[in-house]
């Protein structure tokens, strides 16, 4: 069953930039970029290095561990190393807060 989470007020995510959110044992990386806010799986897909150190440019966030990108808005792997796509989450804005659906 999906529920919808609070993760933090809008104006606490710069614009073109991300944090991480952690619930349920899983963790996230929330971005704030020029097409809106989005949602990704935390860790990324070629090692367990979290994105949130990641450079996001656009709507790209590049791993700072080996610069492997990925498109935000799909998830979809752009280059190597990485290779297998993030999941996605909806992300909504209720009174200026951000919620993501788990
Ligand atoms: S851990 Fe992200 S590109 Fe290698």
């Amino acid at each position: 069953m999906s529920e919808w989470v609070r993760v933090c007020a809008a104006e606490e995510i710069d614009e073109e930039d991300l944090i991480r959110f952690d619930h349920g044992g899983c963790s996230f990386a929330v971005y704030n970029t020029e097409k809106g806010f989005f949602a990704t799986d935390g860790y990324c897909s070629h090692e367990a290095q979290h994105l949130e150190d990641g450079l996001v440019m656009g709507t790209v966030i590049e791993c700072p561990l080996h610069q492997g990108r990925f498109e935000i808005t799909t998830g979809k792997a752009l280059s190597a190393p990485v290779c297998v796509d993030l999941q996605t989450y909806p992300i909504k804005l209720e009174d200026g807060d951000i919620f993501i659906r788990l």
